[in-house]
C-alpha cells in the first residue's frame, strides 16, 4: 500500500477538535478512525476554490443545457470545467464518469472535445442525454411553431390517466393530470421531426415537478397539504387520534401549459446562442446499467481521468424523488423496486449485493479479483471500526432505522469494487477526483472520504489531496444539535493512479 507523504504534520487544535468529535460517548471505539485521520491529515486542504454551489446543481441553474432538467443531485458543469484544466485533460484523452447523473461530466466534454464514457442506471438521465446531446440537430424554426401552437392553441382533457405507480397517486389535479395527457398525446401525434419528439419528451417530464402537488426534498417527495395524499392521511390520523402530518404548502402551481412554454423557451434560447459555436469533433456514450457490472466489463487502462459523484451514504432515494418521472416513462412498481435494489445502496431498503458480486465475478472468470476487493475489505480497520460502532449503536437502540448499518456496510462494499474496478480501468497516471460527504449515524462519524481514499491506496492509487469545502453557516442538522457543532465533511477527493 502507498502511503502519501506528509508535509505538515496536523496542528495540535485540530487533532484535540477531531478526537472530540469522534469520541461522543466512549461507548465504541474511534482509534482506528483517528489513526485514518492522522495519516492523511496533510492531504485535507480547505479551500474556498470548490463552493457548494459549484459541487451541487445550483449553479448549474443558469446554465445552458445543463438546466434543462433540475437534477438536483448533480454537479455544476463549472467544476468539471476547473477539474479538468487542473489535471490538464485535452482533446484526444478520455474521461470516464461511472455515476454520469445528467451528464454533466459527458456534456462539458462534448464541448471541450474530449472523448468519455458514462454510466448511469436511471432512465430520467438516459433521456435528458439523448435530449440534450444532440443540441446541434434541433431544428429551431420547427421547435418556434410548436411553441407558438401552445400559444395559440387551448389545452383539451385527456381521459386516459397518468401511469401512476403507488407513490405517486394524486401527485396532481385531475384537471392537471388530463392536461399533461393531452399535451403528451398531441406531441406524440404532431407531424414533426423524431428529433423534436424527443425535445418535447424531455419537456414534459421537466415539468412534472413543477406542475405537481410534490417537491423533490432530498431523501423524500413532499406533498402539499391540497394533494388528496396528504388529505386521507390526515383524516385517518385525526380518526385515530394522532395529530396531523406537518403541513407543508408548495404554493402556487404551475399550470402545464406555461409550465411547458417557460421550458420550451428556456430551451430555444440556449439553442439559439449554442448551435452559433462549431463544436470540436468527439465521441461521448452513456452506458445504460449498474457500474457493479458494467465497470467490470470495461477493457483495460483506457480513461485518462474520472471526474464523478456517487449517491451519498445518505439514504436519499433517487426511485422516491425521480418516481413522478419514472412513472411518467412507464416503470412500474416492480420496476422501481428493482431499480432502488440496484443502485448503489444508500437507502435503508437496500439488500447486501456481496453474493450477487461474488457470482458476477466467478461468471467473469475474476473470482481472485472479487476475493481481493473482499479481503480489502476485512482488513480495513477503520471501515471495520465503523461497521462494529454501527452494529453497537442498533444494539442499544440508538439508531433511528437498523437499515442504516446494512446500508453502510453495503455502500462501502460496492464502492470499494467501484474503486477496484477504476484502477483497473485507468492510464498509468490517470486522475480520479470524487465529489462525496461525510455521515453521521448514532453520532459515529463515517469519514467517508478517507474511507474511500484508504481503499483507493490499498488498490494501487496515489491519494494526492482532498479538497474540504466551505462549511455551511448555522448548520443545525438535529445531529450536530447532539453531538456538538463539527459538521459532517465535504470534499472532492484526488488520486492518481500509480
Ligand atoms: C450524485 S448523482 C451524480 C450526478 C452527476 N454528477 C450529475 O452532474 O448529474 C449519482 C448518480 O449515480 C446513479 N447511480 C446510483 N447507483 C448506480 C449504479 N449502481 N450504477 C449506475 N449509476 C448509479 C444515480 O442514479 C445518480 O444519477
Amino acid at each position: 500500500m502507498t502511503l502519501p507523504v506528509f508535509q505538515l504534520p496536523p496542528s495540535a487544535a485540530d487533532a484535540a477538535r477531531i478526537q472530540l468529535a469522534y469520541a461522543n460517548d466512549g461507548a465504541t471505539s474511534c482509534e482506528a478512525r483517528m489513526a485514518l485521520e492522522q495519516q492523511y491529515a496533510a492531504l485535507l486542504t480547505p479551500t474556498d476554490e470548490f463552493n457548494r454551489r459549484l459541487v451541487s446543481y445550483q449553479a448549474n441553474k443558469q446554465a445552458r443545457l445543463h438546466n434543462w432538467l433540475k437534477y438536483k443531485e448533480g454537479f455544476s458543469a463549472q467544476l468539471v470545467d476547473i477539474l479538468l484544466s487542473k489535471f490538464g485533460v485535452q482533446a484526444g484523452q478520455k474521461i470516464l464518469e461511472p455515476f454520469a447523473g445528467s451528464a454533466t461530466t459527458l456534456l462539458v466534454a462534448k464541448e471541450l472535445g474530449i472523448d468519455a464514457v458514462g454510466i448511469e442506471i436511471l432512465p430520467v438521465c438516459h433521456l435528458a442525454w439523448e435530449a440534450k446531446s444532440q443540441y446541434r440537430q434541433y431544428d429551431i424554426p420547427e421547435l418556434q411553431r410548436v411553441r407558438h401552437w401552445l400559444k395559440v392553441t387551448t389545452p383539451g382533457l385527456n381521459e386516459v390517466a397518468f401511469p401512476h405507480v403507488t407513490i405517486t397517486h394524486s401527485a396532481f389535479t385531475p384537471d392537471q393530470e388530463a392536461k399533461l395527457m393531452w399535451y403528451r398525446d398531441q406531441f406524440d401525434r404532431m407531424a414533426v421531426s423524431r428529433l423534436t419528439k424527443l425535445l418535447l419528451r424531455l419537456i414534459l417530464m421537466s415539468v412534472l415537478e413543477e406542475i405537481s402537488f410534490t417537491r423533490k426534498d432530498g431523501q423524500y417527495l413532499r406533498w402539499d397539504a391540497r394533494s388528496e395524499k396528504v388529505q386521507t392521511r390526515n383524516a385517518q390520523r385525526t380518526a385515530k387520534g394522532r395529530a396531523p402530518v406537518k403541513v407543508f404548502d408548495k404554493g402556487r402551481i404551475v399550470d402545464v401549459r406555461d409550465a411547458l412554454s417557460g421550458a420550451l423557451d428556456e430551451v430555444i434560447r440556449d439553442l439559439e446562442v449554442m448551435q452559433q459555436n462549431g463544436l470540436p469533433a468527439s465521441q461521448q456514450e452513456l452506458i445504460k446499467g449498474t457500474v457493479l457490472e458494467v465497470l467490470p466489463q470495461l477493457a483495460d487502462q483506457q480513461f485518462d481521468v474520472v471526474i464523478t459523484s456517487p449517491p451519498y451514504c445518505n439514504r436519499y432515494d433517487y426511485t422516491r424523488t425521480y418516481a413522478l418521472e419514472l412513472a411518467f416513462l412507464g416503470v412500474d412498481d416492480q420496476g422501481i423496486k428493482d431499480l432502488r435494489q440496484s443502485l448503489l445502496s444508500c437507502t435503508v431498503e437496500n439488500r447486501s449485493k456481496l453474493h450477487e458480486l461474488g457470482s458476477y465475478y466467478t461468471a467473469l472468470g475474476r473470482s481472485a479479483d472479487f476475493d481481493r476487493v473482499k479481503q480489502a475489505l476485512d482488513q480495513n480497520a477503520a471501515l471495520q471500526e465503523v461497521f462494529a460502532a454501527l452494529h453497537t449503536r442498533g444494539l442499544r437502540g440508538e439508531l433511528n432505522n437498523q437499515g442504516v448499518i446494512r446500508m453502510v456496510e453495503g455502500y462501502f462494499t460496492e464502492l470499494a469494487f467501484v474503486i477496484f474496478e477504476l484502477q483497473r480501468a485507468c492510464r498509468s497516471q490517470a486522475h480520479v477526483a470524487i465529489v462525496n460527504d461525510n455521515v453521521r449515524y448514532g453520532g459515529e462519524i463515517i469519514p467517508v472520504d478517507l474511507l474511500m481514499t484508504d481503499l483507493a491506496a490499498s488498490f494501487g492509487f496515489r491519494p494526492e489531496i482532498i479538497y474540504v469545502l466551505p462549511q455551511r453557516k448555522g448548520n443545525s442538522s438535529q445531529q450536530m444539535g447532539k453531538y456538538g457543532r463539527e459538521a459532517n465533511r465535504k470534499s472532492i477527493t484526488v488520486w492518481a493512479r500509480n
